[in-house]
């Protein structure tokens, strides 16, 4: 029914003006050129901000499906929590539970409340994102969003009418994914306020023991990893598996490091993945899947989940699963490699023949410098010691090559000399999980897949104001436009 109760508000009469937005407001000031905003598993807590760094940390959830990052919107401010994703490019706020895969996580955050907002100024574009799962109908909006100390201004964002399986908005942070910005994106707007000089941030999703990672926008903390940052050149849409231009790199190899500190490494590879902060497993080759799994003998099919299941005290041997770059291999520690979640140990990986992602069950063990400018990611192995944050400048060597503060831990010298992870392994997984699994699991909304577009402008309106009702937004249906957006609702009815 919600379809149809907008449907009835679209059509109502606008409301008033009321006074206009305030002027943009730098709490941000003298160019120290970094914000740093903390990344929260969720469900999240409210962090404590330090004004002087200007951060938002990232909560950390040991059995959370999502990384979130608390931000506010609108002014007076309205604290929301976003899903932190590197694999979509709009920023979106979800005040609509209904049709969310578990409602009540999405009711137990806090929503945004257009009506309680002075500098909303609502538009009449409208368009339906897809995702890997789930979808979602906005409006944009333009608002005030606060990051940190930081505020930005007129930064245009999307207001859900209606989503499907995704519980909280999304702040987007890959560049566009059809190589043409449909609109200034957060991390464009930062830079052309002057909050960061380049469009780049660095991303620190922690471990499942700590409490919070976190997300520096146009600066690096050299306490996060250990050695150098390898620079990899982020791959050109013509060379992705679907010309889509994402935080794509080549991978060169994968293998594995046994407690006892033997190391198994597959045969030169070149493999195109991207970062995907919202995808809650990686997505390999099967091939590598068949390899991984074969390796962990002890994994049981679930054939209700699709998820291979694995006992809970292999995440605590000391091994990792290894990914090999051009000039640096990330060890992922069992640890972080599997997933926790209702009492049950998942395998971080599930096959992907396309589009491959590293997603979280990656990210954890990484230290990651997103450089959109010049279109290079740069990777450390992630670990804590210590706060120590480096701004990023402008121009082709932005992304200051400090190497990092912490010391790798000494890893048992091997017994026997390592071998090759064999990729052609075909090897079937031990055995088949019969038991009664996790339910109701609600994994990370994968990649943004595509976009229905509307044909709605982009320009603030001048009667950009909630209506009096104080139910939805006013421009006419009519301008919502477009066959999709009827066709999708019609779907819905
Ligand atoms: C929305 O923005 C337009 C263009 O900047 C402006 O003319 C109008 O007054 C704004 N409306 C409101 C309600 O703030
Ligand atoms: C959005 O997701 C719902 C639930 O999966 C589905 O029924 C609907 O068709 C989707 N809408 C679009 C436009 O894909």
């Amino acid at each position: 029914m919600i379809p149809l109760i907008l449907l009835a508000s679209l059509l109502a009469a606008p409301a008033a003006v009321s006074a206009a937005p305030p002027g943009p407001e730098r709490l941000f000031t003298r160019g120290e050129g970094f914000i740093r905003a903390p990344v929260n598993t969720i469900p999240a807590k409210i962090p404590s901000l330090r004004p002087r760094q200007n951060e938002v940390l990232i909560e950390n959830q040991r059995t959370g499906t999502r990384y979130g990052v608390d931000i506010a919107i609108g002014t007076p401010p309205q604290k929301v929590t976003l899903i932190l994703d590197t694999g979509s490019p709009d920023t979106w706020v979800n005040p609509t539970c209904q049709f969310a895969n578990v409602p009540s996580d999405c009711r137990a955050f806090p929503r945004y409340d257009y009506t309680k907002s002075s500098s909303v100024n609502v538009t009449r574009a409208s368009d339906i994102l897809l995702y890997g799962i789930g979808n979602s109908t906005i409006q944009y909006v333009y608002e005030t969003v606060t990051i940190g100390s930081a505020t930005i201004t007129g930064q245009l964002i999307g207001v859900s009418l209606e989503s499907h399986e995704i519980p909280l908005g999304i702040l987007g942070l890959s560049p566009p994914i059809r190589g043409v910005n449909e609109y200034p994106y957060i991390l464009d707007t930062m830079q052309a306020q002057g909050l960061i000089k380049s469009r780049a941030f660095s991303m620190d999703l922690r471990t499942v023991d700590s409490e919070e990672g976190a997300l520096i926008f146009g600066g690096i903390d050299t306490g996060k990893y250990i050695g150098t940052l390898a620079k990899l050149p982020m791959l050109p849409p013509a060379q992705t598996p679907r010309g889509a231009d994402r935080y794509y790199v080549t991978m060169t190899g994968v293998g594995l490091t046994y407690p006892d500190g033997r190391i198994e490494r597959s045969q030169d590879i070149n493999v195109p993945v991207f970062l995907d902060s919202g995808g809650t497993l990686s997505q390999l080759p099967t091939p590598i899947f068949n390899a991984f799994v074969a390796s962990f003998p002890d994994a049981e099919y679930d054939p209700r989940s699709g998820f291979y299941f694995l006992p809970c005290e292999i995440a605590d041997l000391a091994g990792s699963v290894d990914f090999y770059f051009a000039g640096k291999t990330i060890r992922v520690p069992f640890k972080e490699f599997i997933w926790h979640v209702q009492g049950f140990c998942v395998l971080g990986v599930q096959p992907e023949d396309v589009e491959p992602v590293l997603g979280d069950t990656f990210l954890r063990a990484a230290y990651v410098v997103f450089d959109q400018d010049n279109r290079n990611l740069h990777l450390a192995q992630a670990a804590n010691c210590g706060t120590n944050l480096v701004a990023i400048g402008s121009g082709s060597d932005a992304v200051p090559s400090a190497t990092g503060r912490c010391t790798a831990a000494p890893r048992p010298t091997p017994a026997g000399a390592g071998s090759n992870l064999d990729l052609s392994a075909t090897r079937a997984p031990a055995g088949t999980f019969t038991g009664a699994g996790p339910t109701g699991l609600g994994v990370g909304p994968g990649p943004a897949a595509s976009r229905i577009s509307t044909s709605g402008k982009l320009e603030p309106t001048e009667t950009g104001k909630p209506n009096a009702a104080g139910r939805a937004f006013t421009p006419e249906l009519g301008v919502l436009g477009g066959m999709a957006v009827v066709n999708a609702m019609a779907m819905v009815f």
